[in-house]
């Protein structure tokens, strides 16, 4: 298929304007079951990032003006079915009273009798407890959609960072609810989808991270579509590795250098110009008080890589100020330890000089968006999407199971 036939079938797949809306949900008066995305980062037990848990208050809050009461549901880390104290919504239900500024009461359970009870009562704003404690959520068992369901007389589905998982929370129950998007979902679709179809050129890709094989598949799709890709993070030392490029002792996802090849040589047959790190910051370990300073590929002995090199900031830098459109999904290094950020910092400083000149520029995944937050910078892009893998899953051109859901819901059209 040529691209315009796979762009035409995204736009397809992805528009946003056959998704059921929310201000068509007939929900005055009646208890509303909202799906967000609360599974935020903690630290010893408080949150050290509440993107998500801001992110989805808009809609939580255009239901309760619309006169509804809503019953909110969110997983919160992977307790794999099992009640894990430490996984409790209690510190979100903390920070979402506060957001709200009113009272927001925790369910003592998921969709028992507590929950029940719960949303049965006068109150404006209940939080189940962690959808994940109930092991028929990621199992999608019919009985827990219908036990979720049964909870209330609507449901809105605001977890775009979840999106991508065929759980029961998700797709179960716009089988038997009216069902809407919520402003989050509906927002993300939207912004996502300008990467896919009609972006401007020249098109950047920038992505990092630990792994690549989580990132194969988006790669091979954006090769399609942008003019340059810059990689960082560990997941750049596969690509080097792969080219005959001396790592030391840099992560190496051995098993996955032939499809690696396959793909650069991909990039090299549609001539999209890719950026490999070429120095690094090279340390003894990736602990913060290991011997660490910057080294040439080629200087890197045996030592591993654990942030970019000066020269290549600038490069990805010099690549990322030219561009009318960016998408920055993954840290270029262990940005968390002060010595190693630097290159992590060098690219949201390009990033934010992008969108300054008027470029569209979407950062995506919870660590850039987390380093963007750190900076002080998460103003400074057109969009900081709350999906990580969601985010990246809609960039692969699939269609998610969560919008696919609201698609076929009962109520739409
Ligand atoms: C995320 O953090 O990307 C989403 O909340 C999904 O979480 P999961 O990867 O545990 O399904």
């Amino acid at each position: 298929p040529s691209r315009s036939d796979g762009a035409r079938r995204q736009q397809a797949v992805n528009h946003v304007t056959d998704l059921p809306q929310l201000d068509a949900l007939d929900a005055s008066g009646t208890r509303v079951l909202v799906r967000s995305d609360l599974n935020v980062p903690l630290r010893d037990g408080a949150i050290s990032d509440d993107l998500r848990i801001r992110a989805a208050v808009p809609t939580i809050e255009r239901l309760l003006s619309a006169g509804a009461r809503v019953a909110v549901g969110s997983h919160l880390g992977r307790p794999k079915g099992k009640w894990v104290e430490g996984l409790s919504l209690a510190p979100v239900r903390a920070r979402l009273e506060e957001l709200l500024d009113r009272p927001v009461t925790l369910a003592p359970d998921v969709a028992g009798d507590g929950a029940r009870d719960a949303c049965a009562s006068d109150e404006s704003v209940v939080l189940l407890e962690n959808l994940r404690f109930e092991a028929g959520e990621e199992s999608n068992d019919p009985e827990f959609a219908a036990a979720l369901s049964d909870l209330a007389d609507r449901y809105v589905d605001d977890a775009f960072g979840a999106a991508h998982r065929a759980h029961a929370s998700i797709v179960g129950p716009p089988q038997h609810l009216p069902s809407a998007a919520g402003l989050l979902l509906e927002d993300e679709v939207e912004k996502l989808s300008k990467l896919l179809h009609g972006a401007e050129h020249p098109y950047v890709g920038i992505l990092g991270g630990a792994k690549v094989s989580d990132k194969l598949a988006v790669i091979g799709n954006l090769l399609e579509r942008v003019d340059a890709l810059c990689i960082g993070g560990a997941m750049a030392f596969t690509l080097l590795a792969a080219q005959g490029k001396p790592v030391g002792r840099s992560l190496v996802e051995r098993d996955r250098l032939d499809e690696v090849s396959e793909v650069l040589e991909r990039a090299n047959a549609r001539e999209v110009a890719i950026h490999l790190p070429t120095d690094v910051m090279a340390a003894d370990s990736p602990d913060q008080d290991a011997a660490h300073s910057t080294a040439s590929l080629d200087d890197i002995g045996d030592r591993m890589g654990v942030d970019i090199g000066p020269d290549s900031a600038r490069d990805f830098a010099a690549a990322i100020e030219g561009a009318r459109t960016v998408l920055w999904n993954g840290p270029m290094g262990i940005f968390e330890i002060d010595d190693y950020a630097h290159g992590t910092i060098v690219v949201a400083e390009a990033v934010a000089k992008a969108t300054k000149n008027g470029a569209y520029t979407v950062v995506g995944g919870g660590d850039s968006a987390a380093a963007l937050r750190t900076l002080g910078m998460d103003g400074d892009v057109s969009h900081l999407s709350t999906g990580g893998g969601a985010s990246l899953e809609f960039l692969e051109g699939k269609e998610l199971p969560g919008v696919a859901a609201l698609r076929r819901a009962k109520n739409a059209t």
